[in-house]
């Protein structure tokens, strides 16, 4: 991983391979942006016409690469775009200089070490640019390399030559940020903390699904939790079959790979609240007897996206020491077609005692999380947050980039929305309409688990809330859309596992162990 410093040093005496600077979109042209003083006067002030000769003109995503002036110890410049030119007095805002610095690490693989002089004033700044950078130099390296190893698509002409192969940035240099400085100093502890766990996430979401079944995951949260004095208690397939858990054995039962069911518990000295995050934990979701069609099935190792999410959130509040007990619970099943499978018809008795006819073994997501939200809320936890790639019909309503946020509370779900925000995750309100309550009505059971077509991430919510006991507190943010990017990279967002939402459940934690969240 990226190793990431602060120094004094300045810009023309660091011996790196690099100095990255920004340049922002102004009215009348490319501008240079502040912390790239030192470099501009080493082009006589002129490094703004320079970049604009060679096409620059400070767009968001955009890169350009120039010699450094004579006397520099670095032998380049990395000029990387900030976008819009902010209004006189005002600063670059936080997501556009997380971007940037995202950009600017994925431009600098094979460098060993990059001097990074874009504006920082403020420790806010500096965990923005300290995020950006360890994220966008995320690569999941594990199944490349070695010739014996290479499978069918690594073995492709093109892989050993493109960027991929080439290892990240060995070091970034955050100049102008100050070491001395104690909130300085913090912020980056915190981003690199925070980014250490979310790239954790992205490489279980991106491990295919035959080395990720429900116990390899278990057996990796349980070393996690170990090394980061957090309890955790595992529910095998016996002990889920004892103890009723219908809908986790349900879907699990088709699978040569048995459902577990991780509670993991970060205890922390003095702490007046209680949180607790549930995820769903598909390692892999084939449909089951609904099997998906060909098109369909090729990415669904990321339907484990929420658990990966959830443990990374307790493992960051664990490592932070907030002052906030936070439980996780991953519920980790494979979803196989097989003749121990549960049919479309199949009722289940769920471990709320509630029954749910399955009549789409596809929608096998909202059956695990029933089981692990009715578990969750029997320790009264101050709120719950599930976190779920959990419909299709959540990416057709908020597209690839953004995730769904429903609730049974109007406040909570517009506090999640506005941690959200400040923190740089895409997400937007989506509301529980009562009218489409009828459409989960079985003939035979209490629930079914697929009601009307028309809003399904609505539905799924809707039937999720069935499993929420009245005075709970509880949140669900679908994240199918955002969760997994098989576009290009952008910003700081790789190719793969994203470790979407892991930023706004921190935060979360964080703003209940300061007491600001009502
Ligand atoms: N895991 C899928 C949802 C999904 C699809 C996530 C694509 C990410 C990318 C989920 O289990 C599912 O299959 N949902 C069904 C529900 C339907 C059968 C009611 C869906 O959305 O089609
Ligand atoms: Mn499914
Ligand atoms: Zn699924």
């Amino acid at each position: 991983m990226t190793a990431l410093t602060l120094t004094t040093s300045g810009a023309a005496t660091l011996r790196a391979d690099v100095i990255v600077v920004g340049v922002a979109k102004g009215a009348a042209g490319p501008v240079v942006a502040a912390g790239a003083e030192a470099v501009d006067k080493g082009f006589d002030g002129k490094l703004a016409t320079v970049l604009e000769t060679l096409g620059a003109t400070g767009a968001e995503g955009e890169v350009t690469k120039v010699p450094a002036p004579a006397g520099f110890k670095s032998p380049v410049v990395l000029a990387v775009g900030l976008g819009p030119l902010p209004e006189k007095d005002e600063a670059f805002g936080a997501e556009s200089l997380r971007r940037a610095a995202g950009v600017a690490a994925r431009s600098l693989t094979g460098a060993k070490k990059a001097g990074i002089a874009l504006p920082v004033e403020t420790a806010e700044d500096v965990a923005a640019i300290g995020e950006g950078l360890l994220l966008g130099s995320y690569a999941f390296t594990v199944y490349r390399g070695g010739e014996k190893k290479k499978t069918a698509k690594s073995g492709e002409k093109s892989a050993a030559k493109d960027s991929a192969s080439k290892p990240p940035v060995g070091e970034v240099v955050l100049l102008g940020a100050k070491p001395r400085d104690k909130a300085h100093k913090a912020a980056a502890d915190r981003a690199i903390t925070l980014t250490e766990e979310i790239n954790r996430a992205r490489d279980l979401i991106n491990t295919p699904s035959n080395d990720l079944t429900p116990e390899a995951f278990a057996a990796i949260a349980t070393a996690a939790g170990k090394e980061h004095g957090i309890k955790v208690e595992v529910l095998d397939e016996k002990a889920l079959a004892k103890g009723g858990y219908g809908g986790l054995i349900g879907v699990g039962q088709g699978s040569a790979n048995p459902p577990r069911l991780v509670r993991l518990a970060y205890t922390a000295r003095g702490a007046k609240q209680s949180l607790a995050f549930v995820g769903k934990g598909i390692t892999y979701d084939s449909g089951g007897i609904s099997l998906k069609p060909a098109g369909h099935n090729e990415t669904m190792k990321l339907d484990m996206s929420g658990a990966a999410a959830v443990l990374a959130s307790v493992v960051t509040a664990a490592r932070l020491g907030l002052k906030v007990n936070v439980t996780g619970w991953l519920a980790l099943a494979e979803n196989m077609p097989s003749g121990s499978a549960t049919r479309p018809g199949d009722v289940l008795r769920m471990y709320s005692g509630k029954t749910v006819e399955v009549l789409n073994t596809d929608a096998e997501g909202r059956l695990v999380l029933a089981d692990a939200i009715t578990r969750a809320a029997e320790e009264n936890p101050d709120a719950i947050v599930d976190v779920a790639t959990l419909t299709g019909a959540m990416m057709l309503a908020l597209g690839l980039r953004t995730f769904g946020i429903m609730a049974n509370d109007d406040a909570f779900r517009t506090a999640l929305h506005e941690l959200a925000g400040e923190v740089g995750e895409a997400a937007w309100p989506m509301p529980l309409p009562a009218d489409l309550r009828k459409g989960l009505d079985s003939p035979i059971a209490d629930l079914a688990n697929m009601g009307e077509r028309m809003g399904g991430g609505l539905v799924a919510g809707i039937f999720l809330r069935e499993f929420v006991p009245e005075n709970t507190t509880w949140a669900h943010l679908d994240i199918a859309g955002p969760a997994f990017n098989e576009g290009a990279p952008f910003g700081y967002t790789p190719k793969g596992g994203t470790g979407s939402a892991i930023r706004t459940l921190v935060a979360l934690a964080e703003h209940t162990a300061a007491g600001d969240l009502g």
